[in-house]
């Protein structure tokens, strides 16, 4: 059972998605880690992010594995363990300029598709998910809430790290990777036709999580009988 669960950033989605994978024991996959990988070595590489060119020969040449031995699964990039270093402001930047480009979507698309026939039993987040890696997916959740939520989201997250940060300054960058993930021409922003929708604006971490659940073991119940 493939459920896939997509939405913009901010809306608790990574947490949801691994407390679902536990729950229902299935494994978990991070997309946006897969981006965010490609993010960091193009900043190490001091790249160009508006040259997207010379970002697909970059992506070319890095080798992303997830360990899934550990919860939530190690990421490593070239063989070495980077899973630390992909939350930062830079990486996360960078991943949103890596994610328009079409040679890198497609490399990571592929790799996404070979994971699932590794691993069909999975939950898997991200922002095309169930429209272009898994559209024959049994399950399809797109989370979603206004961005002035999604920021106050965001700026406690990162204020319970200890770091200083804006409201105002959050809220511009949300509302402009949101308009870089939704109008790329390729694999963009948007819910599957037949995915269920939730606006967590107004719900809990834990509300989301029993509403995702719930319709999970129903679908399972279901299954059953047939
Ligand atoms: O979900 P996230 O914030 O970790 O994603 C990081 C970046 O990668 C973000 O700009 C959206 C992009 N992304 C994407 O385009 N497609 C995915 N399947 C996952 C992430």
């Amino acid at each position: 059972m493939i459920i896939t669960i997509d939405g913009p950033a901010g809306t608790g989605k990574s947490t949801v998605a691994q407390t679902v994978a536990e729950r229902l024991h299935l494994d978990f996959l991070d997309t946006g880690a897969m981006y965010r990988a490609v993010g960091l070595e193009v900043l190490r590489r001091n790249a160009n992010l508006d040259d997207p060119r010379e970002l697909a020969f970059i992506a070319e040449h890095c080798r992303i594995e997830f360990d899934h031995s550990t919860r939530p699964p190690g990421v490593w990039l070239n063989d070495q363990s980077v899973g630390h270093l992909l939350r930062g402001k830079d990486a996360t930047t960078a991943a949103s300029f890596v994610a328009i480009v079409p040679a890198i979507r497609e490399q990571l698309v592929r790799q996404q598709q070979e994971i699932g026939r590794k691993r069909p039993n999975l939950v898997t987040e991200g922002r095309d998910q169930g429209t272009v890696v898994f559209p024959g997916a049994a399950l399809k959740f797109f989370l979603d809430a206004t961005p002035q939520e999604r920021a106050r989201r965001r700026v406690a997250q990162l204020r319970a790290r200890g770091e200083i940060v804006e409201y105002s300054e959050i809220l511009r960058d949300i509302v402009a990777r949101d308009e870089r993930d939704r109008n790329r021409p390729i694999g963009p922003l948007k819910p599957s036709s037949d995915a269920e929708v939730i606006d967590t604006t107004a719900m809990t971490q834990s509300q989301v999580i029993e509403q995702i659940v719930g319709r999970a073991r129903r679908y399972r119940e279901a299954g059953q009988q047939a």
